[in-house]
């Protein structure tokens, strides 16, 4: 094992030990790149990515539909004596500033749009980047259809990848990987890997099938 695993290993537990929830490894793994500024979290659920950046001493803006999450998120946020703005909407209707965030984060969010939806998020998200400024993606693989969905007794298919599922009132879309990396053609690509991960926190492991995406502005 080199010297630079080990370190990093150590980060690594450190961070899940202070957190209990970790948060996503790719972004543990990358931190270094985000500049000092701003943190958007976009769907950021009970906040292990957005906390993990406020930590850090980011000012940190996360948005959630969910009543819920923000209110736990908030709460976690005063228990570490943490500085953050959550905002209770919808993420489609959330304005962002332009060129003003060091890193935009949508993780397991973006699945729960359809087609256009999609391009015009992407699009705010971009113009939303300072200089050097980095988007994280976390989105559900095609083969995670296969996994989750497709079994399912009611889904309609609406688009090309998604679905609506009634007995949830949601659309669900599926990514391939060339169509992550056509999302921000203008990005620096730093990270994108396809793959199957295991949450060890559930007795039964539970699989995901899914793409992890970093780029960075250039210009
Ligand atoms: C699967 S959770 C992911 C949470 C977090 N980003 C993470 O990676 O752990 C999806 C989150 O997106 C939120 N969400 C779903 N649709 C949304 C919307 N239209 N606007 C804002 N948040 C939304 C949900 O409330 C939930 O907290």
């Amino acid at each position: 094992m080199t010297t630079q695993n080990k370190a990093w290993i150590e980060e690594y537990q450190k961070v899940v030990v202070n957190w209990g929830i970790e948060p996503d490894w790719v972004l543990m793994r990358y931190h270094q790149l985000v500049s000092q500024g701003p943190v958007l979290d976009l769907g950021m659920g009970n906040g292990r990515n957005a906390l993990f950046f406020a930590e850090l001493g980011h000012a940190v803006d996360c948005v959630d539909v969910s009543k819920t999450w923000v209110k736990k998120c908030q709460e976690r946020a005063k228990a570490k004596n943490l500085q953050m703005t959550a905002y209770n909407v919808d993420l489609r209707s959330f304005e962002i500033p332009k060129r003003h965030y060091s890193l935009i984060i949508a993780s397991k969010v973006l699945q729960f749009f359809i087609k256009s939806d999609i391009k015009a998020l992407v699009e705010k998200m971009y113009h939303g980047l300072a200089r050097r400024g980095l988007i994280y993606l976390q989105v559900f693989s095609l083969e995670e259809f296969e996994y989750y969905l497709k079994h399912k007794r009611e889904i309609h298919l609406v688009e090309p990848n998604t679905y609506y599922v009634p007995k949830y009132k949601l659309h669900y879309h599926f990514y391939t990987k060339e169509e992550v990396l056509s999302l921000f053609p203008k990005l620096k690509v730093i990270h994108c890997v396809e793959g199957l991960e295991s949450d060890l926190r559930f007795k039964k492991p539970r699989k995901e099938w899914i793409i992890n995406f970093l780029g960075q502005r250039i210009r």
